[in-house]
């Protein structure tokens, strides 16, 4: 973090009011104004805009009223020295040749989670911080067919023949830091070569903080203190501080590393770290073939030092990403924040897993609202709760502290450092509720109210059924918060804070809405992320099976009213593709969505789409700044 905040940088007490202060004072008497205005009707309900009929076009479809533009593409280059990919010469196979160091110099692959700091007041400039999730290889490189499916030997063949392509991947991974502004008729547009500018990859340097610093499972041959990690991986949706920070969370890590097999003979330690989110024999891209460090036999704890929170500083581009083990490991979907009544950060987490957990960590001090120095470390000291719903609507944050309950030496758990580090295994002891994949999570820090999406979770059992499942048995059946067995399009929990705070222990729960196809005029499937407008309205974009066979969308879904959890479509992606992203500017007056794996389902030699360039063009992951045609805000 730097000491200043540089010119042109918002002041930290309006970074800190900016996600609360319209939200509050707006929401009262526009939702009612609303509410009479529109009652339910077909072309205006909450929000106002026309409702867009689910689409197979391989294009951005949007309800009437709304525009988008362009911001960047996969490949665009980030700084002024840097060449474009050629999308082009892509589609004929070209960048089976590339140099990697090309790729750390542009927008990375899969764009997901992005977040808006503003500068100036944010109306017409401010940084973007952008995650990259992983790479569709087939669809960039000749000779391949979807990781997913591939046998493990086809896909060894293909990078022990073309080593270069672990490198380029790894750089196409991670985060970017980019600066956007709006032109005179407020489109938005990506300014390449800022001060700002900056690609972290999955080869760039992490510091580990907090309890699980130096833990003797994350020290490795090439890093014996266990505090520096090459990279961050499989960046899926974040969060950002009031003091201007951006976090961003680690998710499947475990598709990266293979030789699962030699755990059989490591130390029962490290067997029983990686029993809850376990290794498989092979990666999915094959890296342990050309990096040792991702191979199991020859670095055992590697992936232990992945699947955490990493704090970022957009603002100052030489600050080193921490990865924050006080908010624990899993497959991160999230760290959405919100302040507590008392001033400290709340920090919520989806572990997005069939049968995993919601956690919410909350700060030991609090954050300070003036001197951004004051909270460079706020996040290693809190407490780590996980949550357990039960069947008559309330809800506990249940502690994930050492020495606390069953956190005990006499149970494997000799620090807290062994607690954050098996996070999954903690929250089994303290009896938390096994959700349907919690990924992301609104919270609204003025009314305590809490929005956790489910995407969906094919394995759940119709009735209660023992089995196992990621390396401990449970019951596979349906709970009130879980109610259906099996749950092929996913659902959203509204989480209502006692007092109204998120500091709280104590919660009450309701379902919002069950997706799926009797959800309305337009049902949706696999609710992932999520935003609140100014309004309360909460916006919804989807991964997964649409009811309707339509492409992956965005909705949005009054909170309140005679509309409450009936969602409205207001866009529809390209083929292939779902929909990642959905932040708003402070105003409201823009949605940034990104457009994550168009394609997919397809090949480099039997493309499913060409967005954005068209035919004979590579599909790009790109960004898209959704706006009303008249400017007003979008809630
Ligand atoms: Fe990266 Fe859970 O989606
Ligand atoms: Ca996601
Ligand atoms: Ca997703």
């Amino acid at each position: 973090m730097s000491d200043s905040q540089g010119p042109g940088a918002e002041p930290l007490s309006r970074l800190m009011g900016a996600t609360v202060s319209r939200r509050g004072l707006v929401k009262g008497a526009a939702a009612v104004t609303a509410a009479l205005a529109f009652p339910g009707g077909a072309t205006a309900g909450a929000t106002g805009l026309q409702r867009l009929p689910g689409s197979n076009a391989d294009r951005v479809a949007l309800a009437r009223g709304l525009v988008s533009d362009l911001v960047i593409r996969w490949g665009d280059p980030l700084f002024l020295d840097a060449p474009g990919l050629d999308a082009r010469a892509a589609a004929r196979g070209a960048l089976l040749e590339a140099r990697p160091g090309v790729a750390a110099r542009q927008y990375g692959y899969n764009n997901d989670a992005v977040h808006f700091f503003p500068l100036d007041g944010g109306r017409v400039r401010g940084l973007l911080c952008v995650n990259h999730e992983y790479t569709n290889e087939e669809l960039f490189l000749p000779g391949l067919e979807g990781l997913e499916t591939l046998e493990p030997a086809r896909i060894e063949a293909y990078v022990r023949r073309h080593p270069q392509v672990v490198s380029l991947s790894l750089a196409m991974h991670g985060v970017s830091v980019l600066l956007v502004e709006r032109d005179l008729r407020g489109r938005w547009r990506h300014v390449p070569g800022s001060r700002w500018a900056r690609r972290i990859t999955g080869a760039s340097p992490c510091e580990i903080t907090g309890p699980a610093r130096g833990h003797p499972l994350l020290r490795t041959g090439a890093d014996p203190a266990g505090v520096m990690v090459l990279g961050t991986l499989n960046n899926c949706a974040g969060g950002q501080t009031p003091w201007g920070t951006y976090l961003t969370a680690e998710e499947n890590v475990d598709k990266y590393f293979g030789g699962a097999g030699a755990l059989e003979r490591a130390d029962p330690a490290l067997r029983e770290a990686h029993r809850r989110m376990p290794p498989k024999p092979a990666s999915e891209h094959g890296w342990e073939h050309v990096e040792a460090r991702f191979d199991l036999a020859r670095e055992p704890a590697e992936m232990l030092r992945f699947g955490w929170v990493v704090e970022i500083d957009p603002l100052d581009p030489s600050a080193v990403p921490k990865k924050r083990t006080a908010l624990g490991r899993c497959k991160h979907e999230c760290a959405a924040t919100a302040l507590t009544k008392n001033g400290r950060l709340a920090v919520y987490s989806g572990d997005d897993d069939r049968f995993e957990y919601l956690y919410k960590f909350v700060t030991a001090d609090p954050v300070h609202p003036t001197k951004r120095e004051a909270n460079r470390d706020l996040l290693d000291r809190g407490t780590l709760y996980v949550a357990r719903f039960d069947a008559d609507g309330s809800g506990r944050w249940l502690p994930l502290v050492h020495g606390n309950g069953p956190l005990t030496p006499g149970n494997g758990f000799a620090s807290q450092g062994d607690v954050v580090l098996r996070l999954r295994a903690a929250a089994d002891l303290v009896g938390a509720t096994p959700m349907d994949r919690p990924e992301d999570v609104a919270p609204d820090a003025a009314t305590g109210r809490v929005y956790v999406s489910l995407t969906n979770n094919v394995n759940r059992q119709p009735v209660s059924t023992r089995g196992t499942w990621n390396g401990r048995e449970l019951d596979l059946g349906p709970d009130a918060a879980n109610p259906r067995g099996p749950n092929p399009f996913g659902h959203v929990i509204e989480i209502e804070e006692g007092g109204g705070d998120c500091g709280a222990l104590a919660f009450r729960w309701s379902l919002l809405l069950e997706a799926g196809p009797d959800g309305g005029p337009s049902p949706l499937g696999s609710p992932d992320n999520l935003a609140l407008d100014g309004e309360g309205n909460l916006w919804i974009v989807t991964d997964g099976k649409q009811p309707g066979g339509h492409h992956n969308g965005c909705f949005v879904v009054p909170t309140h009213g005679p509309e409450r959890g009936r969602p409205r479509q207001v866009m529809s992606a390209p083929a292939g593709a779902e929909v990642c992203g959905c932040s708003f500017t402070p105003d409201f007056t823009t949605l940034f969505l990104a457009i994550q794996h168009p394609g997919e389902g397809g090949t480099l030699e039997t493309p499913r789409s060409s967005w954005p360039d068209g035919p004979g063009h590579v599909p790009r992951p790109s960004l898209i700044a959704l706006r009303r045609e008249d400017g007003e805000p979008l809630g």
